[in-house]
């Protein structure tokens, strides 16, 4: 053995020596780690029934065991697994099945809030029409012009009209929150946006509606009237407060829904977006309801269905949902020839898309471009506009 395979020899178990020293700290923090996992697991399968569990009962529940920890409703509700055990689950789209594993989930964060639109809940009854105007975080351009032409809030007829977009989120990590701090800096401006932290999508829709509602009994339990409706419709405003001021023997605290009607509707069986399983919606007929583009109703009803939706699981398809929760009070929804929620049939009636004078008479029209409405409102509100055709709606 010479002086150099010495030296390297030293060198090698200087190495080893503090591998080992290394070594114990390994083993330590693997322990610990173990430990904490062990924790954590517990912790939270406690906490898993607790999430579902209402204010009032979690308070009892407290009183009695101590061994529940609070946790607070922004807690992300988890997955219901058994929905894979649902018939022919493998065969559904990815959006179907996520519907289906979340379709127990009710409750989530608020984002953006104006708890104050309508005066606070005593004074809500003083708003005449709140237009509730279901929106995704991408459509900037759709808010910029309704708030400038139908949706806008004003004093109409002696009554005040004001207004609220809804929404969800989209994507995820910076590019959901690039569309996030799109929808503060526009409500930041209006004070118009309720926003919760749910995927914004189709399948979500009534999930949507749903935490409107709740949000309503909240803060606007008393509002006369409501429209509700897409992003994409033309609302003849003027002509609904005066539909709604002309209804005899209702101030809003009576039944009112009207639209489209759609009577013996077939759920869709084969691959559309309205693709309804079997397996998710038993029924060959959908109860009827009015069409999603737009519908209007009165406080009355909106929280009637609200009460009944707590009975009744989620559907993934809005306007059908809404039909079951009327039937199950034992209210019909009416049809409203003045709604054209399928948009306008201009072949059959010889009319004309652009004719402002045909959409002066209608209460609601469904997709329009963004730049025909801007100019439709304000041709239908030209003084110099003479209509010589009558629609007679
Ligand atoms: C407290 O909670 C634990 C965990 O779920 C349960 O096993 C136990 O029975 C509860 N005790 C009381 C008094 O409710
Ligand atoms: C989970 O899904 C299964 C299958 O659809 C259903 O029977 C069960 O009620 C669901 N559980 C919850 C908590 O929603
Ligand atoms: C599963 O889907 C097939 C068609 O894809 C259908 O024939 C069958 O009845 C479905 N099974 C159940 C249990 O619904
Ligand atoms: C609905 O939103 C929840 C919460 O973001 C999400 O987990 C779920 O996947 C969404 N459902 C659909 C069908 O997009
Ligand atoms: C909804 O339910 C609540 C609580 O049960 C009740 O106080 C309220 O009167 C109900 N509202 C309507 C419109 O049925």
């Amino acid at each position: 053995m010479n002086c150099r395979t010495m030296v390297h020899l030293s060198q090698k178990m200087r190495i080893l020596k503090i591998r080992r020293k290394h070594l114990k700290y390994c083993l330590l923090a693997g322990v610990l780690c173990l430990v904490l996992t062990k924790l954590c697991k517990d912790f939270f399968k406690h906490n898993k029934v607790y999430l579902h569990m209402q204010k009032d009962d979690r308070q009892k529940q407290d009183d009695t065991n101590t061994s529940y920890v609070y946790v607070p409703p922004q807690t992300v509700c988890q997955q219901n697994k058994s929905a894979a055990n649902i018939p022919n689950f493998s065969s559904f789209s990815g959006p179907m099945q996520d519907f289906l594993y979340y379709r127990h989930c009710r409750h989530f964060p608020m984002l953006l809030d104006v708890p104050d639109k309508c005066g606070g809940a005593s004074q809500s009854a003083e708003v005449f029409l709140l237009l509730v105007i279901k929106s995704s975080p991408v459509n900037y351009d759709r808010r910029e012009v309704l708030r400038k032409t139908w949706a806008e809030e004003r004093e109409q007829n002696g009554v005040w009209i004001r207004r609220l977009f809804i929404s969800g989120t989209m994507e995820s990590g910076e590019e959901k929150q690039r569309l996030n701090k799109i929808l503060e800096l526009e409500h930041r401006e209006h004070n118009d946006i309720l926003q919760w932290d749910f995927s914004d999508t189709f399948y979500n829709l009534t999930l949507k509606q749903i935490l409107f509602l709740e949000w309503m009994e909240r803060n606007c339990p008393n509002v006369r009237f409501l429209l509700n409706g897409d992003d994409d419709v033309f609302a003849n405003t003027d002509n609904m407060v005066q539909y709604l001021q002309n209804l005899k023997y209702n101030d809003g605290s009576r039944h009112l829904f009207t639209g489209q009607l759609n009577v013996r509707m077939v759920p869709v069986r084969s691959w559309s977006k309205y693709f309804l399983p079997v397996e998710v919606h038993e029924a060959d007929v959908f109860l009827p309801y009015c069409s999603g583009g737009g519908f209007l109703l009165s406080g009355y009803t909106a929280m009637v269905i609200y009460n009944m939706s707590q009975s009744i699981t989620l559907l993934p398809i809005d306007d059908a949902y809404m039909g079951m929760c009327l039937s199950k009070a034992g209210l019909e929804p009416s049809n409203h020839v003045g709604v054209r929620a399928a948009g306008l049939d201009i072949s059959s009636n010889n009319m004309d898309r652009h004719d402002p004078c045909v959409h002066k008479e209608l209460l609601l029209v469904h997709k329009f471009p963004t730049s025909h409405l801007y100019l439709l409102w304000n041709r239908i509100h030209d003084p110099k506009l003479k209509c010589f055709v009558s629609t007679k709606l």
